[in-house]
């Protein structure tokens, strides 16, 4: 926890209010007026969730509500935390993971707008469990998770915590995929939305968002120019049907690996080259994972990749490269005393593993590289996310609880209003139905 008589460098209002009531556990509580400016730069461009925030404000559609939120602890999401917070809920907060997390949003979160949270950039395997049971402590009714291990931990930790549960909301891909695995089992006990499956969400960020943060992540970390390398993709969902949309744009040759039969019809419709993981990792110069799944690269791969080849994964866990085969490979050919095989940091988020005669290079450790090399995805299309976020909140509660436990998507209702709004924002009309329009929809009896 934080000492509260460290120095914070803040207003004498927002310290009264930290040292009254505010706990957490965050690198610097120094940064807190840096992170608040970096808070409102994103809240420019998050829009909708402003005019949901300034309804939340008035109607208070969460209060009395206990949110417990595992999120990227970045300035989109502490937009989205001081929403809820205006809503009406009490809000604490722990990162979805251990180096997303932008060290000057947790100390505003905390010092200024009064947040309890828990995340510290690069913090290690032990922290980040603790983090997590830092939430569970504050009992949340409500919780809202990136990749699950919110919700998993209280099923299998805290379970005398879900009868008082109202529900859950996810994220991202991953998550949605083990909460139907739990849903399966008869494991999953609350009602959860599927906020990733929202077309609100997925069609935007996991393809805009993922497919230029991505490429951004892997350009700041190494500075490369994209034109003319052969780029493997591996996994054509929306993340990377966005990678590969504009990583062609920028000029890379595109090869695509998938498991699924239509994804891949689809990828080679597209102008793609699709093959195997096996022909494809001698041809790569850069290798991207957005599958979901465990060891899609793996030992066999690295033997036959090319020198300096760039390896990195933008899926929600690091699973997806093996690292313990680069290291493994690593250490019997270069037969370091000791048994080595660790790599060496070549780059901030770049490390070198050597091979036999051949250099390897995986980035960010094989942690999802857009949030940790970049800031993830921008505030606009995170605006479209939160947004459907914060009105799933408010759609939970007002379920009084009346839902079985299941995974739920999102209403249409939600998904309308959350486009409408953007295309307002954006200056955008479209035409409406005419009487006679919506009448031939809805009449089975005309044809040809
Ligand atoms: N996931 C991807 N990008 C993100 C961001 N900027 N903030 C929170 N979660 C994210």
């Amino acid at each position: 926890m934080l000492g509260l008589r460290k120095s914070t460098g803040l207003t004498k209002s927002a310290v009264d209010g930290y040292t009254a009531r505010m706990q957490g556990d965050i690198k610097d509580p120094k940064l807190a007026s840096e992170g608040k400016r970096l808070i409102d730069w994103a809240a420019q461009d998050m829009p909708v969730l402003l005019q949901i925030r300034e309804r939340f404000k008035r109607e208070k559609p969460l209060k009395g509500r206990r949110v417990g939120a595992c999120l990227h602890v970045t300035v989109e999401t502490a937009n989205l935390m001081i929403t809820l917070k205006e809503g009406g809920a009490s809000v604490a907060l722990c990162a979805s993971n251990p180096l997303s997390s932008q060290d000057e949003a947790a100390a505003a979160l905390v010092g200024i707008y009064e947040i309890p949270t828990f995340a510290i950039s690069g913090e290690d395997r032990n922290t980040f469990f603790k983090h997590i049971k830092s939430v569970i402590a504050t009992k949340p009714n409500i919780t809202m998770d990136d990749g699950a291990d919110l919700v998993s931990t209280i099923h299998k930790e805290h379970p005398e915590l879900l009868p008082q549960m109202i529900g859950s909301t996810e994220e991202t891909t991953t998550g949605v995929i083990r909460l139907r695995a739990m849903a399966r089992d008869g494991a999953l006990k609350i009602p959860v939305v599927a906020v990733n499956d929202a077309k609100t969400k997925n069609l935007f960020d996991n393809r805009y968002g993922t497919g230029q943060s991505t490429l951004e992540a892997i350009i700041r970390a190494t500075d490369m120019l994209v034109a003319g390398r052969t780029f493997v993709i591996a996994g054509y969902g929306w993340c990377g049907k966005g990678l590969a949309m504009r990583a062609r744009g920028m000029g890379a040759n595109i090869v695509i690996t998938e498991v699924d039969a239509v994804k891949a019809l689809e990828a080679a419709m597209d102008g793609f080259r699709v093959m195997p993981m096996d022909e494809a990792a001698p041809l790569g110069d850069l290798f991207c994972t957005v599958t979901g799944n465990v060891n899609v690269i793996r030992g066999e791969h690295f033997k036959v990749m090319k020198d300096g080849a760039f390896v990195c994964n933008a899926g929600h866990f690091d699973v997806e490269v093996s690292i313990k085969d680069l290291e493994k490979l690593g250490a019997a050919q270069r037969a370091l005393p000791g048994g080595g095989g660790k790599p060496k940091r070549v780059r901030e988020h770049v490390d070198e593993y050597v091979i036999g005669k051949k250099k390897i290079y995986l980035l960010s450790e094989g942690r999802l590289v857009n949030l940790a090399a970049a800031e993830g995805h921008p505030a606009s299309v995170m605006d479209m996310s939160f947004s459907t976020q914060a009105l799933a909140a408010e759609w939970l509660v007002k379920q009084k609880k009346k839902l079985a436990p299941a995974v739920y998507d999102v209403s249409e209702k939600i998904e309308e209003t959350v486009a409408s709004l953007k295309l307002a924002s954006m200056g955008i009309s479209i035409d409406e139905l005419s009487a006679e329009q919506k009448k031939y929809l809805s009449s089975w009896q005309e044809g040809t």
